[in-house]
């Protein structure tokens, strides 16, 4: 299937490992050209041959000056995918109903839902250019807002909110935005030793190899293990797709089943 990707300028951010990191492999596979974001690049982001721009994007200025830095090198962009997300809260926040203070409420939304509306907001009218497209990636957190720290949960479901009312909104411009929607996937975030799943295990009081072993069942993944990368991917890629000019406000799910709705 020839996705018509070959040539297109995508930039993607979170993208020195986990989801973002298979994204990039995604789309360098379709033969698209990649300028890839995050704090710190990897051996195996640059393996993938994409260019390499730093940015912190829980920063205000950080998302705006990421796309004007990727559009000075080249004025073209037709795939924007917001994937940075999640984020280091204290211990005491996964203790805490609220999920942390107000500081933690706010670092929270800067990363997972302020960086995309950034980000955005500034490649638009390259984006308008190219009759291009958003993929931006939530968290099946956003619809079952108790399986997450809560400021996790709300910035998800306000990001869903942004991206279905943007996509009505700049639809007549040619531009598509659409969600990706991921359950439990196999990242450092629940696998790594500093990550949320091990912090978790560590509130929890129980050892991270018997959390990440329970953690698909618990949270209603019908195959019983966390998603691949790769799968998530694969959705976003064709969503981005300009063979997919209907897809206009989508939230696509890859959950395993996770969300029970019909
Ligand atoms: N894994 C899951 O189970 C799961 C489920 C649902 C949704 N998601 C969502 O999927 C997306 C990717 O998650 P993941 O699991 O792939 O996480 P991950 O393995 O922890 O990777 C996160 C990526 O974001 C970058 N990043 C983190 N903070 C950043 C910042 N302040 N500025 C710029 N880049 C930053 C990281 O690189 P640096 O640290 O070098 O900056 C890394 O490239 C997130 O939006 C997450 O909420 C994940």
């Amino acid at each position: 299937m020839d996705l018509q990707l070959t040539g297109a300028r995508v930039l993607v951010t979170g993208a020195s490992k986990g989801i973002g990191l298979a994204i990039t492999r995604a789309f360098r596979a379709e033969g698209a050209e990649v300028v890839a974001s995050a704090r710190r690049n990897t051996p195996e982001l640059e393996a993938t041959g994409a260019t390499f721009v730093p940015a912190d994007l829980a920063t205000p200025d950080g998302p705006r000056r990421l796309v004007e830095t990727a559009l000075a090198a080249d004025p073209r962009l037709d795939v924007l995918v917001n994937n940075a997300g999640g984020g280091n809260a204290p211990d005491e926040a996964l203790r805490d109903p609220f999920g942390g203070d107000d500081e933690v409420w706010a670092a929270t939304a800067e990363l997972n839902l302020h960086a995309a509306v950034r980000a955005t907001r500034a490649a638009l009218p390259a984006l308008v250019e190219a009759r291009g497209a958003v993929v931006n990636i939530s968290s099946v957190s956003a619809r079952l807002a108790h399986t997450s720290p809560l400021p996790y949960s709300v910035a998800k479901a306000g990001l869903n909110a942004f991206s279905r009312g943007l996509a009505e909104k700049v639809a007549g411009s040619g531009v598509r935005i659409n969600v990706v929607t991921p359950s439990g996937t196999r990242t450092d975030l629940l696998t790594g030793q500093d990550g949320y799943g091990a912090r978790l295990a560590a509130t929890l009081g129980v050892e991270h190899e018997e959390l990440l072993r329970q953690l698909p069942k618990q949270t209603g993944l019908l195959t019983e293990q966390l998603i691949d990368p790769a799968e998530i991917a694969r959705a976003v890629v064709l969503l981005a797709s300009p063979t997919m000019p209907s897809a206009i406000g989508e939230n696509w799910t890859v959950d395993g089943g996770t969300l029970k709705a019909a």
